[in-house]
């Protein structure tokens, strides 16, 4: 199949292009750095498929535009398809294929990074040593064995969390209306999310963004939270309302904030912005508070992760190609 690819850098080509040839090259694989957006749709025109990436534009008129110019697939290189409009998608007939699990512990061990790195300090540390200030005031950190860690969302990422914060010795306290496991298995405790932000010392967020996880962490939230609490958001950018956690910070309601996601990441995360003016005075501001680690949507980078994602990507082309659905397939009543 003829297939353009959206939001590539380089690694994306390197790891794409040998999972094409591991298989005899079935695809023709075009690549555009461009993101996916109204403006760039035109560019797939003649297309089988589009392969697109988390903050490429999937909504009507995008997927309107894909249909007219002959695209009849698109494969997401990601978990997460609330970027999607699966309804037009449906009347369209564009079916869509996505990776539902590539490494959960990629993303697991980089939420682990942030909560460690937070907790200790290490991003301070770092640059205090590199400038030969030794002094360790302002440092002071916590014990995580008997702490207690909030998950909310218990699917593959969050078990492998909570997996690793057993490990450290933190009780660990779950929501999740669905849950991929028991979780006592796992050595958490199913409770009720209002319990689980009253007790919690740390939350950390592994839900998928929903209409009804939009802004699951707002002002009324972070009142039900202990005060000082950590936080962290490696799920969706949306999953928190980012000016009520500025409010929380400015207050000390919450004491540490590690994100790799962003509502409004789509303008900054991939590139490099280092010599332009940023235009995001809510990003910017967020950037100001020393107990605040921004990381730019990286929690999936590893080359186990790029690997698996790159395979499944080719596979669900080469089954949609084979028997016109993709392997792991998205529509509104059912998700593969
Ligand atoms: P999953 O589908 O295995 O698990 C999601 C869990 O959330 C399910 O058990 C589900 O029942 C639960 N859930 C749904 N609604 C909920 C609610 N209102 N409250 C609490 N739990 C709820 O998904 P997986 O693979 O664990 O990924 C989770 C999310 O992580 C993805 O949806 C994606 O947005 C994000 N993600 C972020 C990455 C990054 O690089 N930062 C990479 C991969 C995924």
């Amino acid at each position: 199949m003829n297939v353009t690819i959206f939001s590539t850098k380089a690694y994306d080509r390197r790891f794409l292009g040998d999972a094409n040839d591991a298989v005899g090259a079935p695809h023709r694989l075009r690549y555009l750095e461009a993101r996916l957006t109204l403006e760039t749709a035109p560019l797939a025109a003649g297309a089988d498929a589009v392969c697109a990436f988390v903050n490429d534009v999937l909504d009507r008129s995008v997927l309107e535009m894909l249909a007219q110019g002959g695209t009849r697939m698109v494969a997401l290189r990601s978990a997460g398809f609330n970027h999607v409009d699966l309804a037009a998608a449906e009347a369209l007939d564009i079916a869509i294929g996505r990776v539902p699990a590539y490494s959960p512990d990629a993303v697991a061990e980089h939420t682990v990074a942030l909560i460690l790195s937070l907790n200790r300090k290490i991003h301070r540390a770092y640059a205090r040593v590199r400038e030969g200030n030794f002094s360790l005031d302002g440092l002071l950190g916590f014990d995580l064995k008997g702490r207690t860690a909030g998950i909310i969302g218990l699917g593959k990422i969050g078990i492998a969390v909570a997996r690793i914060l057993v490990g450290f010795g933190c009780r660990v306290l779950a929501f999740d209306p669905a849950p991929d496991q028991d979780m006592a298995k796992i050595g958490a405790e199913a409770v009720g999310l209002d319990h689980l932000l009253a007790e919690a010392d740390i939350v950390s967020l592994h839900c998928p963004l929903t209409p009804a996880t939009h802004h699951l962490i707002d002002d009324a939230a972070l009142r039900q939270m202990k005060r000082g609490v950590m936080l962290i958001n490696t799920g969706r950018g949306a999953l928190v309302d980012t000016v009520a956690l500025i409010t929380g910070l400015k207050s000390g309601a919450i004491g540490y904030l590690g994100l790799d996601v962003y509502e409004e990441e789509g303008d900054l995360f991939f590139e490099n912005l280092s010599d332009k003016i940023l235009h995001d005075d809510v990003f910017a501001r967020l950037l100001t508070f020393p107990n605040v680690l921004v990381t730019g949507h990286q929690a999936f980078f590893t080359t186990e992760a790029m690997t698996a994602i790159a395979a499944t990507t080719i596979e669900n082309l080469s089954s949609f190609k084979a028997d016109g659905a993709p392997r792991y397939s998205v529509t509104i009543a059912r998700t593969d």
